[in-house]
């Protein structure tokens, strides 16, 4: 995909990334060796998260996937609003959708990557997450993507109460895409924790799609949930005759030292 994100080198529990001319030192714990390049390198950088805060500062700042543009920034945790590992799935998301008038909802959806990569012109995408702030960005993203006139409903709400709602009123989806984080706070302080709830998550799927959704991507960043699990859970939704797409979430690293950020599981009937 074209972009101006690159990933420069990982080592010493961090990595070093580029956006367009700015650079980000931030964590990465699984990145345990030493680094590939070289401390001069790694000190040019714009801004270094710390572990609790940034040092240093980015002025305005987007970064490109093939046509569509999200703003970044020095947010809460080390965060810059965009997840680039999700990259093959953003694709994948894209043909999927092409053509179809399907009916969306993405979970977790923060900054809206992968609400931006469904939408078309002929679906609805449902774009549901806790943070006003993440929402708000999402919104903002849309337009930068020139896809403000698309369908898109913005819910800030906690994904297990909104899923629970939309069963009581009868809605229908067909697509579903969730990005778990291993915990998470919702809306009136409803506490999401990946171990105890992604079952449920699945049940609603189930019964959100009449047991015949069109597709699932699911991820989750708990090592403990590899790709395998994740496969497993969506199983009894998958059709007999459908392939389930299963793998790691891997950044290829220009120096090489690539670092794995997670699992997907993931199907389309065809
Ligand atoms: C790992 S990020 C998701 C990344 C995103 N899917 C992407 O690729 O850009 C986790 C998101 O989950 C949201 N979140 C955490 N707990 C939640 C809950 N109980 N209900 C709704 N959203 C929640 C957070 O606000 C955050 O935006």
């Amino acid at each position: 995909m074209n972009s101006n994100y690159r990933l420069l080198d990982t080592g010493n529990e961090k990595r070093l990334e580029q956006i367009g001319s700015f650079r980000v030192v931030r964590n990465a714990k699984q990145a345990f060796w030493r680094p590939a390049l070289s401390k001069q390198e790694w000190d040019s950088a714009d801004a270094v998260f710390d572990g609790e805060k940034w040092e240093g500062s980015l002025p305005e700042c987007r970064v490109h996937f093939d046509k569509k543009t999200f703003d970044i920034s020095l947010m809460d945790g080390g965060q810059l609003g965009i997840f680039p590992e999700q990259s093959p799935n953003w694709e994948w998301l894209e043909k999927v959708t092409a053509s179809k008038d399907h009916l969306i909802i993405n979970g977790f959806a923060y900054t809206g990557a992968s609400t931006i990569f469904a939408s078309t012109t002929t679906n609805e995408v449902t774009h549901l997450d806790a943070s006003k702030t993440s929402v708000k960005r999402a919104k903002i993203n849309l337009g930068l993507s020139g896809k403000e006139e698309n369908s898109v409903r913005f819910i800030v709400d906690d994904v297990i109460t909104f899923l629970e709602k939309e069963v009581k009123r009868g809605r229908r989806y067909d697509g579903f895409i969730f990005d778990p984080p291993a915990f998470g706070r919702g809306a009136k302080n409803k506490i999401w924790k990946i171990d105890r709830d992604i079952p449920v998550l699945i049940e609603l799927i189930n019964q959100l799609s009449d047991g015949r959704p069109a597709f699932i991507l699911l991820s989750a960043h708990e090592p403990s949930m590899d790709e395998n699990y994740l496969a497993d859970l969506i199983k009894k939704l998958c059709p007999a005759n459908t392939q389930i797409e299963k793998g790691s979430l891997i950044m290829n690293c220009e120096s090489g030292r690539n670092i794995e950020n997670g699992y997907f599981a993931r199907f389309a009937v065809s």
